[in-house]
């Protein structure tokens, strides 16, 4: 395969970026959203594939199984600001989808969202993970797929992450960027990557909900099956195998999908650091992300 280089942050209405999350701006910004549409926004690495792939099954798992070992999950549930020579754009893909809801994922900051979203009043599911693991998975993602800039060594890289430095801006802009939202825009589920490790029957339970679904048991069971750590990792339709920017022999997609690794990658001293910096900038105390379950 064609080696481009590393791409180069830059900023874009005050939010680091890179190009081919911007280069379709209009387009994204003037997607006609549908009322039925379903959002899943995250921060990079914060479990936007494990909680795609539930909701892909909640809704076409009985109706579309063709689907489930034909077409690869990041088809299924497009991204929508992506846009890369040769592919088709996310938000082409975004209209065409056969299915009804739409399933579409975004990591846009909540300042971002193209209006027709918030006119529609399409339902948004936003999933947190801590930002210790999100800092570590982002780094190793950083090794593996080619279209993001180099993340360079830990180090430097964590302070790049405490300094909003990232591809998509501050993760602390983000997920509070968000939870500002939720307080005015009821039709938002707020989840935590935490809670879904904690347990994922229970945080099933409160997505649906939210949708209005009442799966069988049965059904449910199956979903918690399917959507596992390890049944994901050898799923060639959810385990991001099929791209080609991605090399896995570096760092696989589906990494260690655990709370807590973190404790593998900081040291005393950067945890130290990391806590006091954390509290800056994490003032409100509804807020609350656990770092270890
Ligand atoms: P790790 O790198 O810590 O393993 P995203 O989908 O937002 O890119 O997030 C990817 C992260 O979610 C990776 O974290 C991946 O392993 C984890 N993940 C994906 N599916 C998972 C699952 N079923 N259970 C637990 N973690 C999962």
């Amino acid at each position: 395969m064609e080696v481009s280089p590393r791409p180069t942050l830059f900023d874009f209405h005050g939010v680091s970026m890179i190009k081919c999350f911007t280069d379709n701006w209009d387009n994204v910004q003037n997607f006609e959203a549908r009322p039925d549409d379903i959002l899943i926004a995250t921060y990079p690495k914060a479990g936007t594939t494990w909680v795609s792939y539930i909701l892909d099954l909640l809704y076409f798992g009985q109706t579309c199984p063709e689907r489930q070992v034909s077409v690869p999950l990041h088809e299924r549930v497009p991204f929508l600001e992506i846009s890369k020579a040769s592919l088709p754009t996310g938000k082409d893909l975004a209209d065409l989808l056969p299915t009804t809801p739409r399933l579409i994922k975004t990591h846009l900051p909540v300042q971002f969202i193209p209006k027709s979203f918030w006119e529609q009043n399409s339902r948004i599911v936003y999933v947190a993970r801590n930002a210790k693991d999100n800092a570590v998975s982002y780094f190793h993602f950083g090794q593996m797929n080619k279209i993001l800039p180099d993340p360079g060594e830990w180090n430097a890289f964590l302070t790049d992450f405490m300094d909003g430095k990232m591809v998509f801006g501050s993760w602390y802009d983000h997920v509070n960027g968000w939870w500002e939202k939720k307080q005015t825009y009821s039709n938002l589920h707020y989840m935590f990557y935490e809670d879904l490790i904690e347990d994922s029957g229970r945080e099933m339970d409160k997505l649906c909900s939210f949708l209005g679904l009442s799966p069988s048991v049965e059904e449910k069971k199956r979903i918690s099956t399917l959507s596992t750590f390890d049944n994901m990792k050898q799923n060639i339709m959810t385990n991001f195998s099929t791209v080609q920017y991605m090399n896995q022999t570096v760092s696989p997609f589906m990494r260690k999908g655990k709370v807590g690794d973190w404790k593998n990658h900081f040291t005393v001293a950067q945890n130290e650091q990391f806590d006091k910096d954390y509290k800056q900038k994490m003032k409100n105390p509804l807020l609350k992300i656990r770092c270890e379950v």
